[in-house]
């Protein structure tokens, strides 16, 4: 058997064990099927309220909890709650660390974080180690340690963990995959990306760069820029 041929196997093969062990935590989780979820959210900045919007949209979420140390963006959170009508959540502002009393609290299921990067691993895992369903803003990770870290507390505690990436979905992105695919069926597709904020931009929007890269049994034979 050739070496390409061995490691296509392998894929298929630990993809179909990821699946059904992702399928039975996403049953168990099924099996207590509340009305609404109470979610928290650490990190009440620009990203948080974009989150916050969607989420006070829906009947059956609850906004239970902030954390964030930042007065004016709390504030600014807290009146988007009100605007929407909607019971004000409890907050926590006292410094970078508490949000750890957020995740402790029993009217919180799920949490959103949505902080600096520095902050999403440690966040993760206390949100985890609390038993309460990490939504984790992008990076997520910076180290490799930190993807071993979370996957760690997450087998432990058999809490699963949502990385809120969202560009990979964008329908621009998912039509030059679907070409590929089309085009040359059973590949296997890498995607690299960079993503990179510029602070120096007048409206600090992120600027991204999109690789995507075909790996075949021979060397890359396209690459898209
Ligand atoms: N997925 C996307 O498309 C997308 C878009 C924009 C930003 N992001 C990500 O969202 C995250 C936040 O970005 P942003 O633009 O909202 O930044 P921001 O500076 O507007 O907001 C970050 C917030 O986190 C708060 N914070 C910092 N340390 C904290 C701590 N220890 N505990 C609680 N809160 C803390 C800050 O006070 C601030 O209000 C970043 O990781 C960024 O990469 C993702």
């Amino acid at each position: 058997m050739s070496r390409t041929i061995q490691r296509r196997k392998f894929i298929r093969q630990t993809a179909a064990a990821s699946a059904a062990i992702a399928l039975s935590n996403i049953r168990a989780f099924a099996s207590s099927k509340v009305n609404q979820v109470k979610v928290g959210i650490i990190g009440v900045g620009l990203r948080g309220q974009s989150h916050l919007d969607l989420l006070l949209r829906r009947d059956d979420v609850v906004v239970t909890a902030f954390a964030d140390p930042d007065q004016n963006m709390l504030a600014s959170a807290l009146k988007m709650v009100k605007d929407a009508g909607k019971p004000q959540p409890a907050v926590f502002s006292n410094g970078n660390e508490d949000y750890l009393n957020l995740v402790k609290r029993d009217d919180v299921d799920a949490v959103v974080i949505a902080t600096p990067w520095e902050w999403h691993i440690p966040q993760a895992i206390a949100a985890i180690k609390a038993g309460k369903i990490p939504g984790v803003e992008v990076c997520g990770a910076i180290k490799l340690q930190d993807c071993w870290d979370v996957v760690n507390a997450s087998e432990a505690a058999n809490i699963p963990v949502m990385i809120l990436e969202n560009v990979c979905y964008r329908r621009d992105i998912l039509a030059v995959y679907n070409m590929v695919r089309k085009v040359i069926p059973d590949l296997q597709v890498m995607i690299r990306s960079s993503f990179s904020l510029t602070f120096n931009m007048p409206t600090n929007f992120p600027v991204f760069s999109v690789t995507l890269m075909v790996l075949t049994p021979l060397p890359p034979r396209l690459v898209i820029l």
